[in-house]
């Protein structure tokens, strides 16, 4: 009998069910829920918040839809792994039931409470413990609630990340991992344990932190009522869990130091594998703990991440032709245009707090509008162009972090699909870019069978993940994108100044 991995990756805008074929690799069906993007609720300037309970439903279609169109039977589905979105709060009560919305990744709530504890704990601690700042991350949203719903706050068992949300409802068993320890910035990375010195600085107990399991490994079993409600069959292992971009480096298999892989979904990320220790003082990029890390043979992500990415085009399509446009449509679209959009510039920061910025909230903005010359045409090329451009603006901080790499990976999936996003990325970053036939699910499907050992390393599990397309940069059009990469980064100067002198 044929045997199937299921990759799970929940996203911002929809959740995503994978059914690959463990012997060949190939995925066999897929599906994402819903078909409309999901909604991220703003109930107030600056906050991002999601239902679990909603991810979950969502969950339960795309499954079906897969195992539909698949036709297979859930026997035959031998484990299962999750990619989530990162940073999120969900807390639970004593019977599971989650007790507030989920303050999600991009909620820029908390930013005041992680500057706070910055200046209070010092630099040398958030440095060389954290390698970050508390942040906006996960623990500092916890201290949010803490201080400003203190109802909630008591009713809270359990704190977990949404991926780890999803393991629960799979499992019944309340877990997180190392890597999930880290990009809610509760990992001491010096003590190689949890940050219970963060903790105590926030009066808050680590005992409502889940227990850890590890990454590639039996992490808990499929209950009978989650099997039900899935379609799938009671007892079918849960093998793997990575936070969508430590995921999606491993989708591509950067695994080694020097590694860089990408995204353009929701958000937009570069993420490089380095060993070293890396913190960036001024908080602008993030190291995390890979998926392949030991203590003895460290692998950490050092992350860029661009909040306002795919939501930026995906605002674009709605609010052009009333959603009624495909992105395909739009890239086409964006084709037609020179480099450089008739000097039209973007600034893409309209979701939440930009880490590249020192978690500034800068908003979206459109930059020297010609009523008479610009066309949607226009402002399809200027967003693509100008996503790309905040992207290279971080490469470069990734650069003076140590990123030597001239190859960056990217699944061919979200703007990836766009020949003008591929071929300003390779421009911009200077660097060849590397397509593969592989999405976020499909990468958790293979975390899983390695987590599981069906397969018996990374070599196995990779061992057919394609290159479709490479793109590299031209030297024809060297000048007009550096004219148009200089512009952009003016008006992001002004703004900067703008906010600044506010
Ligand atoms: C990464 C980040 C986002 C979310 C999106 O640090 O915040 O890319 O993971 O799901």
């Amino acid at each position: 009998m044929k045997q199937y991995l299921l990759g799970i990756d929940l996203g911002s805008s929809s959740v995503k069910v994978n059914l690959t074929d463990a012997k060949s690799g190939s995925t066999i069906a897929a599906a994402a829920m819903p078909a409309d993007e999901m909604t991220i609720l703003c109930p107030h300037p600056g906050w991002a918040e999601q239902d679990p309970n909603t991810w979950w439903e969502h969950l339960k279609k795309a499954t079906h839809q897969v195992l539909k169109e698949a036709g297979v039977p859930s026997s035959s589905i031998i484990a299962v792994g999750i990619s989530y979105q990162m940073h999120g709060l969900v807390a639970v009560d004593q019977h599971l039931n989650v007790v507030r919305p989920s303050i999600i990744w991009c909620d820029g709530r908390a930013v005041a409470i992680g500057d706070q504890a910055s200046k209070d704990l010092g630099e040398s601690y958030t440095l060389s413990h954290l390698l970050n700042s508390p942040g906006n991350f996960t623990l500092s949203k916890l201290k949010w609630v803490k201080d400003n719903e203190p109802e909630r706050f008591a009713l809270i068992h359990k704190v977990m990340l949404p991926g780890d949300y999803i393991a629960m409802k799979l499992t019944g068993e309340v877990t997180t991992t190392v890597p999930g320890l880290s990009e809610g910035i509760m990992w001491d990375f010096k003590k190689q344990g949890r940050a219970d010195e963060l903790f105590r600085y926030f009066d808050i107990d680590p005992e409502l932190v889940a227990d850890v399991v590890p990454t590639f490994s039996v992490q808990g079993r499929l209950t009978s009522q989650a099997a039900g409600e899935l379609g799938l069959a009671a007892g079918t292992p849960l093998c793997y869990r990575a936070g969508d971009q430590p995921n999606n480096a491993f989708s591509l298999k950067a695994l080694r130091p020097g590694d860089v892989a990408t995204t353009a979904g929701t958000s937009g990320v570069i993420y490089m594998v380095t060993d070293k220790p890396i913190a960036d003082r001024q908080a602008r990029v993030n190291t995390f703990v890979h998926v392949n890390h030991e203590e003895k043979v460290p692998r950490l992500g050092v992350l860029l991440c661009v909040n306002g990415t795919g939501i930026m085009n995906s605002w674009l399509r709605k609010n052009i032709a009333s959603g009624a446009m495909s992105y395909e449509a739009m890239n086409t679209l964006a084709a037609q245009i020179p480099i450089g959009s008739d000097q039209l510039v973007v600034l893409p920061f309209g979701n939440g707090a930009e880490r590249m910025l020192e978690n500034r909230d800068l908003g979206a903005s459109f930059h020297g509008l010609n009523l008479n010359r610009h066309q949607p045409a226009h402002l399809c090329r200027a967003v693509q162009e100008g996503i790309v451009f905040a992207l290279g603006y971080g490469f470069e901080i990734l650069r003076q972090l140590g990123a030597q790499s001239n190859v960056i990976r990217a699944g061919n999936a979200n703007m990836f699909q766009s020949e003008v996003f591929c071929q300003t990325f390779s421009q911009v970053t200077g660097t060849e870019l590397q397509l593969y036939d592989v999405d976020g699910a499909q990468g958790a499907a293979r975390g899983a069978g390695l987590g599981l050992g069906y397969y018996a390393d990374e070599a196995q599990a990779f061992q057919n993940l394609t290159c479709l397309r490479t793109y590299t940069p031209q030297q024809g059009i060297k000048a007009e994108m550096d004219a148009a990469y200089e512009r952009w980064k003016q008006m992001l100067n002004k703004e900067l100044d703008n906010t600044l002198s506010r």
